[in-house]
């Protein structure tokens, strides 16, 4: 596995100033192997025993900067090209087509979507040349038993609102911003259909964090573009982000959701039943439109989400008192008043899943780890270390709800109950 520059951390640093809900794979993966490997005796790996992850090869796949999005205008935030990854499939896997939208956070504001712009969150000029397939995108059948030999693509995200904004709500008086995501999202896809994926025979459309979210949002969509006889469903990672206040009674996430619809103009994009009803910003959360989904939809969601805790539930404030500034960084150092907090957190989930739970073709992976973006690592997707339900990793779980293999509607016990979570530490 190779370890991000710390540049990148540096960087991220930086951003989370004028930003501070964003949030970076890397910086979380530079987290996550530095607990692994730079740590052994460190906290973050709760049960005893536990070996680290197969370090596989790096499987590094170029980029590719879109062919078609300068005549159509699709563009990143500074008006750059977008770009994805594309690994193409090979013998059975070779009429199958996954793809991956990256995930980053939002930007809400002038000011943090300027800044966004300076760095590859929204910004192809700063995209690395090539990036490590990992877990559902890893090319090692050990690794990824499912779909290691499919079509898979890794799309970039470079707009800052999920693939969703409008170009129309752009400003007209020289503030050079795009939002153009929505435009990104189907210029890519009509790239991608004229490679070959026009004649899928099954297809999954996946993401994780903002990408989770955009993986909701645009499912049918993916769906209706792809043949109609093919095998079409979606895996949403980590983007079941949950519309509750925060422990100090705010609304944060919703606010900060209300800005970023109205600032990059996302509504035409959302749920048109939803966005119907007062107040269609609170269609970007999952809860308003999942049961509105026509395509099966399988959700991947830590209980106890990291990103949600640090950003939703308890985020950073001067208000906050000590012992919550340890809690929301590590979840071992939570005293039993927070833990309780962090249990509600969970029940809001449950509830929030509620009808889904019974839809028929729906599939689900509700483990109670202190995680985030778990299809992305062999440590959490699958490995003989990885993260289990009922004795079954995420990739056997999401293969067995695809492959209509048997009925999946996993949901872990509470906390600290599973010994094979992966539970980061942030301090
Ligand atoms: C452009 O317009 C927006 C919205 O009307 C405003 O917030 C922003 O400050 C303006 N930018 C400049 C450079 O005038
Ligand atoms: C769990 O699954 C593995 C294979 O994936 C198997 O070898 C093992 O026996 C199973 N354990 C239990 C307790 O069923």
């Amino acid at each position: 596995m190779a370890i991000p520059r710390l540049s990148s951390l540096l960087r991220w640093r930086k951003l989370a100033k004028s930003d501070w809900l964003v949030a970076s794979i890397g910086f979380v993966l530079f987290v996550f192997l530095l607990s692994f490997f730079f740590d052994p005796t460190s906290d973050s790996v709760p049960s005893v025993d536990r070996s680290p992850p197969i370090a596989s090869p790096p499987d590094l796949v170029k980029l590719t900067l879109s062919s078609k999005a300068k005549e159509r205008g699709a563009f990143c935030l500074d008006g750059s090209l977008p770009g994805y990854h594309f690994h193409k499939g090979s013998g059975s896997g070779s009429k199958s087509w996954l793809l991956h939208l990256e995930g980053g956070g939002w930007c809400s504001s002038i000011a943090s979507c300027s800044a966004r712009a300076m760095t590859m969150l929204g910004s192809s000029t700063y995209f690395e040349d090539e990036v490590d397939f990992q877990g559902v995108l890893s090319s090692d059948p050990s690794l990824n038993p499912e779909f290691f030999n499919w079509n898979r693509v890794k799309i970039r995200y470079c707009d800052g609102a999920s693939f969703a904004g409008r170009p129309e709500a752009e400003f007209k008086n020289g503030t050079r911003l795009f939002f153009r995501g929505q435009l990104i999202w189907e210029t890519i896809m009509d790239e991608l259909l004229s490679m070959g994926m026009s004649d899928a025979k099954q297809g999954i459309l996946t993401g994780c964090s903002a990408g989770g979210l955009a993986t909701l949002i645009h499912c049918d969509y993916f769906r209706d573009h792809l043949p109609k006889d093919a095998a079409v469903k979606c895996v949403s990672d980590g983007g079941f982000f949950l519309n509750v206040p925060d422990v100090l009674g705010h609304p944060t996430m919703r606010s900060f959701y209300h800005n970023v619809v109205n600032l990059q103009g996302v509504e035409k994009s959302l749920d048109h039943n939803c966005v119907a009803k007062p107040e269609p910003s609170t269609c970007m959360f999952p809860q308003k439109f999942l049961n509105n989904i026509r395509t099966p939809v399988f959700l991947v969601n830590p209980a106890y989400d990291f990103w949600q805790i640090q950003h939703v539930l308890v985020p950073a404030s001067p208000n906050l008192d000590k012992s919550w500034a340890k809690c929301r960084l590590n979840i071992k150092e939570c005293d039993a008043a927070q833990m309780k907090v962090l249990h509600g957190f969970r029940s809001s989930m449950m509830d929030a899943i509620g009808k889904f739970h019974q839809n028929k073709a729906g599939g689900m992976f509700i483990d109670s780890c202190y995680s985030h973006c778990q299809t992305l690592m062999s440590a959490t997707w699958h490995s003989p270390t990885s993260t289990r339900i009922e004795n079954k990793t995420i990739a056997e779980s999401v293969g067995d709800w695809y492959f209509n293999r048997k009925p999946v509607k996993l949901i872990d016990c509470p906390y600290p109950c599973n010994p094979s979570c992966y539970n980061l530490n942030f301090t």
